[in-house]
């Protein structure tokens, strides 16, 4: 098969990490007889530093034109880089959330699973863990208090400021059929996250999830407030299948989600429209503190390019090699340092890269 990828390597650590990745991706193209052709794209920090914006009109037209995107991490430290010096409008982050809303990216799936191999990595205790734990989290990606409008502004002498949450039926119609239907395929278990006690948006998003679970009589369904699921990924994550949220929840509870499984240089994610395109990329952020040191975890996006191989490619075999791949060096003791363990080795980032193409 014949396959266009725009890559966007970004800022901080994100080149590092899409490089591993992509020595990866080559070796299975080599190995299952694909052509993948590159094109690399700017956003974030780099784009600004080259054009004075995070996203330009043409780069969106590339990811268009492309079968997928494939995408390290922007953003910079926000203490002391000057991009934060910026309008909020001209910054990293405004980048992502502009391409994810022009290519309709509305389903962001994450899945937290906790590696044999990593147990030793994970901060909970042995008791809680035994059985392991395997979840999707599913956020809603392009709605909710990301896309409200905001405004800073001074009221009867002082500083206010506001962001609105907004969600259409709409909105939460379609990431709910989503969830169902990935659900489906796996152990059958809907966890719908919300704060329902408090947000007009929340028992609107509680309403028509119920409307959605109709259509799927197979699918147990539960409804969780956000609090006390933060709490249960922590007390016992075994309990969950698919979680189902909004967008800001969704954010917050994939990161803790993410330091259950030992690192969160190991979540990787896919965000999906309606049909096959997607855009992937490792759930951590840039990590500017370690950056151009050889020292990231690469595993996040190149799980994340399995998924793209997998959901945007229809190479179910090969995205399985590559997940067997990295189980296979995990098991050989191979370690980034921060999943670094008592009698593993530590590898670099291109070691780790080179270790998963050797086992493919
Ligand atoms: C993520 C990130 C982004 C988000 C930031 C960088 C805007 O935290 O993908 O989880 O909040 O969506
Ligand atoms: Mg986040």
């Amino acid at each position: 098969m014949n396959k266009s990828i725009a890559v966007i390597k970004g800022d901080g650590i994100g080149p590092e990490i899409v490089n591993e990745a992509i020595k990866v991706i080559d070796k299975i193209a080599e190995k299952y007889n694909h052509t993948f052709q590159y094109q690399d794209i700017l956003m974030g920090g780099a784009s600004i530093d080259v054009h004075g914006v995070p996203l330009t009109d043409e780069a969106i037209d590339i990811a268009k034109n492309s079968d997928a995107v494939l995408l390290g991490s922007i953003g910079g430290d926000t203490n002391t880089s000057p991009w934060y010096k910026l309008e909020p409008s001209l910054r990293p982050e405004a980048g992502l959330l502009k391409i994810r809303k022009e290519l309709s990216l509305f389903a962001n799936l994450r899945p937290a699973y906790l590696y044999d191999e990593l147990k030793d990595a994970c901060p909970l205790k042995p008791e809680l863990i035994e059985g392991g734990f395997d979840m999707m989290i599913m956020r809603e990606l392009t709605g909710g208090l990301y896309f409200g409008d905001r405004e800073t502004k001074e009221i009867n002498g002082q500083m206010v400021a506001h962001d609105n949450l907004v969600y259409s039926e709409e909105e939460i119609r379609r990431i709910a059929k989503r969830g169902f239907d990935i659900a489906k395929k796996r152990r059958k278990k809907v966890t719908s996250v919300d704060k329902a006690n408090v947000l007009d948006t929340s028992r609107l998003w509680r309403k028509i999830v119920n409307e959605v679970a109709v259509d799927y009589p197979e699918i147990e369904l539960e409804h969780m407030l956000v609090d006390n699921c933060a709490m249960q990924l922590v007390r016992n994550p075994q309990q969950f299948d698919v979680i189902l949220t909004e967008n800001m929840f969704g954010d917050i509870l994939s990161d803790e989600a993410s330091m259950v499984t030992g690192s969160i240089g190991m979540l990787s994610s896919a965000s999906l429209r309606d049909d096959t395109f997607g855009m992937y990329e490792p759930s951590h952020g840039s990590a500017p503190d370690i950056a151009g040191q050889n020292k990231a975890n690469p595993i996040a996006t190149i799980l994340s390019s399995a998924m793209m191989l997998r959901y945007s490619f229809d190479m179910d075999e090969e995205a399985t090699a590559i997940e067997k791949a990295i189980e296979k060096v995990l098991q050989a003791g191979y370690r980034t340092i921060d999943i670094m363990s008592e009698g593993n080795e530590l590898v670099s980032c291109s070691e780790m890269g080179d270790e998963i193409v050797k086992c493919l």
